[in-house]
C-alpha cells in the first residue's frame, strides 16, 4: 500500500463499514511502518489489509474487500497470504477484533481456525450513541 492508493481504498472502507477507518488512519498505518498490502485486478484495487507487528505475534488491524467483488475468496486467498508471509517471517500467532455482529467475517476466520481469546467490552461505536463489543480472536501459528 502506497500513500497514492489511500484515495481508491477509501471508496470501499466507506461502502463496506458503518464506521470506517479515515483515510489519515491509513496514512498513519504507514508512517508506523505496519505491514499494509493492497490486493488489485485490472480493474485497480479489490481488497487491502494493515497488520501491525507485536512481540511475536502480529494483529490485523483491518482486512477489507471491495463489495462487488466479495463472496468470490478474495478474503481467504489474502488472509492465507498474510498467514503464510508472517509466519515465515517469524511471528507465532495473529489476533485480530471483530463485531459480534459480523457473521461473514467470524466465519470467515472460524474456517481459518481463530479462536476467541477474550472480549473487549463497549470497544466499537454503534447506531446512535451506543458501543458493541469486540471479540478477540487468535490464530496460533503451527511452525511443523
Ligand atoms: C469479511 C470480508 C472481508 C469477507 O470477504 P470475501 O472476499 O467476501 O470473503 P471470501 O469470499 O474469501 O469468503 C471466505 C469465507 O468467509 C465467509 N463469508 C464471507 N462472506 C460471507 C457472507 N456474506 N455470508 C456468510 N459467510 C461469509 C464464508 O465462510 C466464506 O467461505 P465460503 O464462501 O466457502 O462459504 C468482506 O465481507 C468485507 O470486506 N466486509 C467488510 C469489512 C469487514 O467486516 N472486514 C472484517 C473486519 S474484522
Amino acid at each position: 500500500m502506497r500513500e497514492s492508493d489511500i484515495e481508491a481504498i477509501m471508496q470501499i472502507e466507506n461502502a463496506v463499514y458503518p464506521f470506517p477507518w479515515t483515510a489519515g488512519n491509513f496514512r498513519d498505518s504507514l508512517k508506523a511502518g505496519y505491514d499494509a498490502w493492497i490486493l488489485e485486478d485490472e480493474g485497480g484495487v479489490i481488497g487491502y489489509a494493515v497488520v501491525m507487528w507485536l512481540p511475536g505475534e502480529v494483529h490485523l488491524l483491518n482486512l477489507s474487500v471491495a463489495a462487488a467483488c466479495q463472496r468470490r475468496g478474495v478474503a481467504r486467498a489474502l488472509l492465507r497470504w498474510l498467514v503464510d508471509d508472517t509466519r515465515k517471517r517469524g511471528a507465532d500467532s495473529m489476533m485480530l477484533e471483530v463485531r459480534p455482529s459480523n457473521g461473514p467475517a467470524r466465519l470467515l476466520y472460524q474456517g481459518f481456525g481463530f479462536e476467541q481469546i477474550g472480549l473487549r467490552r463497549r470497544y466499537y461505536p454503534a447506531a446512535g450513541d451506543s458501543r458493541e463489543d469486540a471479540l478477540v480472536l487468535r490464530l496460533v501459528y503451527d511452525h511443523g
